[in-house]
């Protein structure tokens, strides 16, 4: 199975040219080095940076990916300070992020809004990497199974809510990429164990599986605070398909570091 390395880029770097020396760096360095049908590279700039690191990337395995979307309208509208899917679709991404806890934090994003923007995403192609994880509280309190399990509750009402459940079903086997992110291992340097965090992919592949036979197969990634350290271990699970990472994707050494620790363990 291929495995995914995305970097989110979140608010950095502060200048255009920032992101083109970063872009540039990903792309002499990828071109060469990683193969693409074991480990498929994904960076989300900010979208500001968006069409000029897309423009920049055409012609190389990378992908780019958008960190958000508008709920109001797939397409236009006066919605003001927005981007729809279909604008960030037309500066070149192919993918969005959606759900990231820093959205659900700072933006109040609940499952409704999710569904919202889920659908509008699918409405202009893109691909959709949904972001899940609990807070410190969650998981010092056991409740992480459950949290998933609410959040994920947005898969289901998309498909119910598209009305032809297995077409939208298959669809969306090719369209979705579930990151867990552990709230608490964002941009900390915690990290769950290895184990905890295999265990942990396992519920949410059977748990998405669940609501349609063709997303048994969704890829599951890891992310909060993966570095070149401990890529590795990561990379060894059979159930981690892959990772999420922030800080480490803003140096393009330690970025293709992660990523070639998950092309070796998945060759
Ligand atoms: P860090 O890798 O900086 O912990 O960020 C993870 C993340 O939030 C990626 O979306």
């Amino acid at each position: 199975m291929q495995s995914w390395v995305i970097g989110n880029w979140k608010q950095n770097p502060a200048t255009n040219r920032d992101a083109m020396t970063l872009v540039d760096a990903l792309v002499s360095a990828a071109n060469t080095g990683i193969d693409q049908q074991k480990c498929q590279l994904m960076v989300a700039p900010s979208c500001i940076h968006l069409a000029t690191v897309s423009a920049r990337l055409q012609g190389s395995s990378l992908l780019c990916a958008a960190q958000d979307i508008s709920t109001h309208s797939p397409s236009v509208g006066a919605y003001t300070g927005d981007c729809s899917a279909e604008q960030m679709a037309d500066a070149g991404a192919s993918w969005t992020i959606l759900g990231h806890s820093e959205r659900r934090q700072y933006h109040r994003e609940c499952n409704n809004i999710l569904v919202q923007k889920m659908s509008n995403a699918l409405s202009q192609n893109l691909g959709i990497v949904l972001c899940v994880g609990e807070t410190q509280a969650q998981y010092d309190a056991k409740q992480t199974l459950a949290v998933l399990t609410e959040q994920l509750a947005v898969i289901q009402t998309l498909l119910q809510q598209a009305g032809q459940v297995a077409d939208c079903a298959e669809i969306l086997a090719k369209r979705l990429i579930v990151a867990y992110e552990p709230v608490w291992a964002i941009g900390t340097g915690k990290v769950p164990t290895v184990d905890e965090v295999s265990a942990t992919h396992e519920y949410i592949k059977q748990t998405v599986a669940s609501f349609a036979t063709p997303l048994a197969n969704v890829s599951v990634l890891y992310g909060g605070s993966v570095n070149t350290a401990n890529a590795d271990n990561f990379a060894a699970s059979p159930m981690i398909n892959g990772a999420l990472v922030g800080g480490a994707a803003l140096n393009a050494d330690s970025f293709l570091a992660i990523a070639g620790a998950f092309a070796r363990a998945k060759a």
